[in-house]
């Protein structure tokens, strides 16, 4: 029987420090990507133990496109061929995939892997997996926006039945609930334009591991501290 996991916790995921990685080993960059793939691997198949029912990873953002040409192709390239690869895997762990990000600037092979390996775990129960590809925070800010703008003026709504709730439904996330814990890998502590809408009361986790060298006990270690943590949302 597949495990139904709602009532884990959410965590978002800056996997950075794939470069650095590989260049300490005198690899290509590349290969940095290709080990922080295997890596995702691993903590989709350990996240529901850990705890977690719902993971959303940074996997390219609209500012990665300033990149040189050849890491840009070879990061879709790698999301393509994981997808196809993973797919069986994904469908028999019962993991529910989604991507956000905007999707109309990815090529149409992109986009073709995407509509598969949505439409193919579409019904699936376990893990939430949503990978931010393509994706900015003030992007889906504006995009949620505009589709609200849009559908007040074909009269579907109106301005004053807009509320929290209702405008996160317009965000790429939609009814996910907000990530508890963001973790961003490879010392550096900024959020770089993810999900900043949703990450309002997120506890936040910057460690030194480099994503390559992430592992399902790091996962764990983080989520044992943030239980040790005390949420307040603005209260007492
Ligand atoms: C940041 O490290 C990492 C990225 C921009 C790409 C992340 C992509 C993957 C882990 C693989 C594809 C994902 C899936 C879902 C299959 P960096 O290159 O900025 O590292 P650096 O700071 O050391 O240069």
């Amino acid at each position: 029987m597949p495990v139904t996991t709602t009532e884990g916790l959410h965590v978002a995921i800056i996997m950075d420090g794939n470069g650095r990685w590989a260049v300490a080993r005198g690899l290509p960059r590349i290969a940095g990507h290709k080990r922080g793939a295997d890596v995702v691997h691993d903590i989709v198949a350990g996240a529901p133990a850990a705890g977690v029912s719902a993971l959303t990873i940074f996997a390219f953002s609209t500012e990665n496109w300033r990149r040189p040409k050849k890491e840009v192709d070879y990061i879709l390239h790698l999301f393509v061929k994981t997808v196809e690869v993973w797919m069986p895997e994904l469908v028999a762990q019962h993991v529910r995939v989604r991507i956000i990000g905007d999707r109309m600037g990815l090529s149409a092979r992109v986009q073709g892997a995407i509509s598969a390996i949505e439409s193919r775990t579409a019904q699936e129960c376990g893990l939430h997996l949503n990978v931010a590809l393509n994706y900015g925070g003030r992007a889906e800010i504006l995009f949620a926006a505009q589709s609200f703008a849009a559908d007040c003026v074909a009269g579907r709504t109106q301005s004053a039945a807009l509320d929290e709730q209702a405008f996160q439904r317009y965000l790429w996330l939609g009814d996910e609930k907000a990530p508890d814990i963001v973790v961003r890998t490879g010392a550096e502590q900024r959020i770089s334009n993810f999900l900043l809408w949703e990450l309002a009361y997120a506890e936040l986790f910057f460690v030194d591991t480099l994503w390559p060298d992430f592992t399902v006990a790091t996962l764990s270690g983080i989520v044992d501290e943030y239980r040790t943590r005390r949420r307040r949302f603005g209260g007492l």
